[in-house]
């Protein structure tokens, strides 16, 4: 299933992104064979260098990331051969003109993508640059990546600039998470299963919770991150997609827009916090110094280029409810943060306990199921089931124990594809499916800046945590005030 010929602009072509996830998300794609034979890689940046040091750049960042079993030189060398380079002032449209010569040059008509591996700071101005050089046409897709906006009045700014040159058919957000294969795989679960599907509600399930714990720190960005804090790194976008793709209702099909309305109505029901409930069911907590797998790692105000005023919380934990039909009464436990004990992330749905309970007073807690949707590292689903305990000498005890499917021995052949593997390609055939629409990040920010205007107002230091622990006490003490506890596998 190759894609058509297609030409690729890639702004910020020597950037971390492009270098660390797009080349070798291309260079997978080609050794694939799902890159079509004639497709071309335009790279674009400031920086002063010819084309053949920027081959010899990207083959470099190659080398050291793309594991040395797929890495074949012959692959190496064409997808190497695909690419040219131009220097560019983003800024201004003079030298924009270079990039509809390229595509003239192409030995066929293709559509172009461009993809805007660059701060959404300049997101209006490329756009425009592109459209007055004459090297769009009514095919050019365009791809931004987040964070759109630091809030939703920024965020529109930045929408209404690419949507004054793009319709919103042409416009691809990118939510990595949505390119991970078991994120997909909640779409697969929910509405193929119909063991899942029927039981998918606030009658059967008690609770869900959804973890991304994150092992690093800020990796040198600290200018971006303090301004933006983890709620708005990480639960504006990643967390609340993970959400949406949990609650929301049926799509009546698989096209991008049945699902993305499905999706716009779970943010749409998604309940506002009150200066109460922020006291009581959020908590902001910042990493001051520790230790991660044995190593010391330094606070987060400590880190390179810090301000040691800074209150930007570095971890997030929060309880929060889709108000609607389906979902009345049924809390969603969020929580995410940096430097953690490690990297996980997962959803936990917790289903309800049976109506009447005849076994062991004593195991009574341990009596429901729990379906564990292991998105990274290991990818996976588990559903606890309870059996009895082996053994002559256990009576009718209670065990837990897991229907486990584990994607790597499920699937030994498959390699997991990279996210962006995933979306380059959706990008490519011009699917928008796994792509954010303006409406969906919009709401979010809604919801996202009622929030951040309650923590304003109340004033509140965050709460230190140790790097290298699950957080503040305080995220476990909001769980456990509801006779809960998060689920504690690793
Ligand atoms: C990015 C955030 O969107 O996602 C980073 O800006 C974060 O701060 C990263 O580390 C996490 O992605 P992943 O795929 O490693 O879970």
């Amino acid at each position: 299933d190759t894609t058509p010929d297609v030409d690729l602009a890639l702004f910020g072509a020597l950037g971390d992104l492009a270098l660390r996830k797009l080349y070798p998300a291309l260079y997978h794609l080609d050794r694939d064979g799902l890159l079509a034979d004639g497709a071309r890689v335009l790279g674009l940046a400031r920086q002063d260098i010819e084309g053949e040091d920027f081959r010899k750049r990207v083959r470099e960042a190659l080398k050291k990331r793309v594991k040395a079993a797929v890495l074949d030189s012959d692959c190496l060398e064409r997808f190497i051969g695909r690419l040219d380079y131009l220097k560019l002032d983003f800024a201004t449209v003079e030298g924009y003109e270079a990039i509809r010569d390229w595509r003239e040059a192409a030995p066929d008509e293709r559509p172009m993508t461009v993809y805007l591996a660059v701060p959404a700071s300049i997101y209006g101005d490329i756009c425009r640059n592109l459209d007055a050089s004459g090297s769009l046409d009514d095919e050019t897709r365009v791809v931004v990546e987040k964070p759109i906006g630091y809030d939703l009045e920024s965020s529109k700014e930045i929408n209404d600039a690419i949507g004054s040159v793009f319709p919103e058919s042409r416009i691809y957000r990118i939510d990595h998470y949505l390119g991970k294969e078991t994120v997909q795989n909640l779409i697969a679960l929910r509405f193929a299963n119909p063991l899942f599907g029927n039981q998918w509600n606030q009658n059967q399930i008690s609770h869900v919770e959804i973890t991304v714990a994150e092992q690093v720190g800020i990796e040198g960005r600290w200018g971006y991150f303090d301004k933006a804090g983890q709620l708005r790194d990480m639960v504006q976008n990643h967390l609340l997609q993970l959400l949406c793709l949990i609650a929301m209702d049926p799509p009546s099909n698989l096209d991008a827009d049945a699902i993305r309305d499905e999706k716009v109505k779970v943010l749409k029901a998604l309940k506002p916090f009150s200066q109460e409930t922020i006291g009581r069911d959020v908590v902001r907590g910042q990493y001051i110094a520790g230790s991660i797998n044995g190593a010391s790692v330094p606070g987060y105000l400590d880190e390179e280029g810090a301000n040691t005023d800074s209150r930007t919380e570095t971890f997030v934990a929060m309880k929060t409810e889709v108000a609607n039909w389906r979902w009345a009464g049924v809390p969603f436990y969020l929580r995410t943060g940096k430097r953690m004990p490690e990297k996980l992330s997962q959803i936990v749905i917790h289903f309800r306990q049976q109506p009447h309970y005849i076994f062991d007073p004593d195991q009574r807690s341990l009596a429901s199921n729990k379906l564990i949707i292991r998105l990274q590292p290991e990818e996976g689903i588990a559903l606890q089931v309870l059996t009895k305990d082996g053994g002559l000498d256990k009576g009718m005890r209670l065990r837990p124990g897991p229907l486990h499917l584990d994607f790597n021995n499920a699937f030994p052949k498959s390699r997991i594809p990279d996210a962006y593997e995933r979306l380059l390609l959706e990008v490519m055939k011009g699917q928008q499916y796994l792509f954010v629409r303006r409406d969906e990040v919009e709401y979010a920010w809604r919801w996202a800046d009622q929030l951040i205007a309650g923590w304003a107002e109340r004033d509140m230091p965050p709460r230190r945590y140790p790097a290298g622990s699950w957080g503040p006490v305080a995220s476990i003490a909001m769980i456990t005030q509801d006779g809960r506890s998060w689920y504690e596998d690793y």
